[in-house]
């Protein structure tokens, strides 16, 4: 792997339960985010995925400082950004870039799209000075595939696929080196989720961007990853080369997501087999004991609830040199091939300009 440019090691986020109303009183608490590892190479997609609750936008949101961690480190480029000084972190921050799920709630309603994407502007008037800040948003429009004359509209004068765009324009305009798009594309239609894909694809190779590419779809996230993250209840339990999770997954709680991805080819879907995982995901604010996926899990044994297993490559693959080496927290790890292998790759849609979906943008900008 090329050099990390951002290395999490122990992150934890907990936040505390309390009880009473005039007197509170911390009676637990939930940990949202319970030891998480992992690195980022430069120019790589690491995609996160995990089911609803798992802690996925809390370690984005720590990601870009949005969020204090509890303990744990965060280091860019070598240095530790949650032990640095706000003015220090200033300019960190700079480099690390956040896209948004909603592009509906994200954008600010009242605000022209010029100054949704040249916001950043004003705390950072080193990268744009005000005389040509206007030339810049209207270049980061035609980066994004948008007619620069849009700049003075309102966001709802947009669709969803537009609005994500401009999403992405704010979030290129100090030219960072990372960006953690968390579920960038959950809320849109599929047709325009392959788009913004596509997009960000290309934006990578033109800016030499670094992705943390979140989301609780395994599929889209294998399109757009070089490396996978499978996270359950605040913790990463398997990771690996896109071939290596999807192809070759060891771990019990990857193998029934994947069983679940939509496969298109009729025949091989017939063959597949698809895990049922039972009960519900405990509660973050009670983590079972041992190992956090056994209360689902049907390999589940003894040793599994005494023992917590370690996110490393398991034992037995240790000394093999098969697509199953790769770090893997379960005690019975075993590789079960639960997806057909990939038909070879196709572009998912059209790169460049989005086609208009819905209702056209007007021509005159409306009131909002
Ligand atoms: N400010 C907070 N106070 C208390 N608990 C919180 C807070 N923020 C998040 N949580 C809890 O932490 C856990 C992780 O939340 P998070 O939003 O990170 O999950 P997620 O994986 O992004 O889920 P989703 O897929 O629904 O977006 C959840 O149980 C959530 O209820
Ligand atoms: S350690 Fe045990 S409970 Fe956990 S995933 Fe592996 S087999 Fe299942
Ligand atoms: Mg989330």
């Amino acid at each position: 792997m090329a050099e990390a440019i951002l290395e999490v090691r122990d992150l934890h986020k907990h936040y505390p339960l309390t009880k009473g109303i005039l007197f509170k009183k911390q009676v637990g608490s939930v940990r949202a985010v319970d030891g998480v590892d992992f690195d980022l190479a430069a120019g790589e997609t690491l995609g996160i995925v995990g089911e609803s609750g798992c802690g996925k936008s809390t370690v984005a949101k720590m990601l870009v400082n949005l969020e204090r961690p509890t303990s744990g480190t965060i280091r860019y480029k070598g240095e530790d950004i949650t032990k640095l000084s706000p003015r220090a972190l200033k300019s960190v921050r700079r480099n690390i870039q956040m896209v948004f799920q909603d592009p509906y709630t994200s954008l600010n309603p009242r605000m022209t799209v010029g100054d949704i994407i040249g916001e950043p502007y004003e705390i950072h008037p080193e990268v744009a000075p005000k005389g040509d800040r206007r030339r810049k948003v209207q270049d980061l429009l035609d980066v994004v595939g948008l007619n620069p004359e849009y700049i003075n509209r309102y966001p709802h004068q947009f669709s969803g696929g537009q609005r994500q765009r401009i999403g992405i324009a704010r979030g290129l305009a100090l030219q960072p080196e990372i960006i953690v798009a968390d579920e960038p594309v959950s809320a849109l239609d599929v047709s325009v989720q392959a788009q913004v894909v596509n997009l960000l694809d290309t934006l990578q190779t033109e800016f030499s961007l670094s992705y943390v590419f979140i989301a609780h779809d395994l599929s889209i996230v294998r399109h757009i990853s070089d490396r996978v993250g499978v996270m359950y209840l605040g913790r990463i339990v398997e990771i690996g080369t896109d071939a290596q999770i999807y192809d070759h997954p060891t771990h019990p709680y990857t193998q029934a997501l994947l069983s679940a991805v939509p496969v298109p080819d009729p025949e091989a879907r017939a063959h597949r087999e698809r895990i049922l995982l039972s009960g519900d995901v405990p509660s973050p604010a009670n983590i079972p004991s041992g190992c956090r996926f056994r209360t689902r899990c049907w390999k589940a044994q003894e040793r599994c609830t005494l023992e917590v297993p370690l996110l490393a490559v398991p034992a037995v693959f240790r000394l093999t040199d098969t697509p199953a080496k790769h770090d893997s927290a379960c005690h019975f790890a075993e590789e079960k091939q639960v997806v057909p292998p990939e038909e070879p790759e196709e572009p998912v849609g059209p790169v460049g300009p989005e086609k208009p979906e819905g209702p056209a943008v007007p021509e005159e900008p409306q009131e909002p």
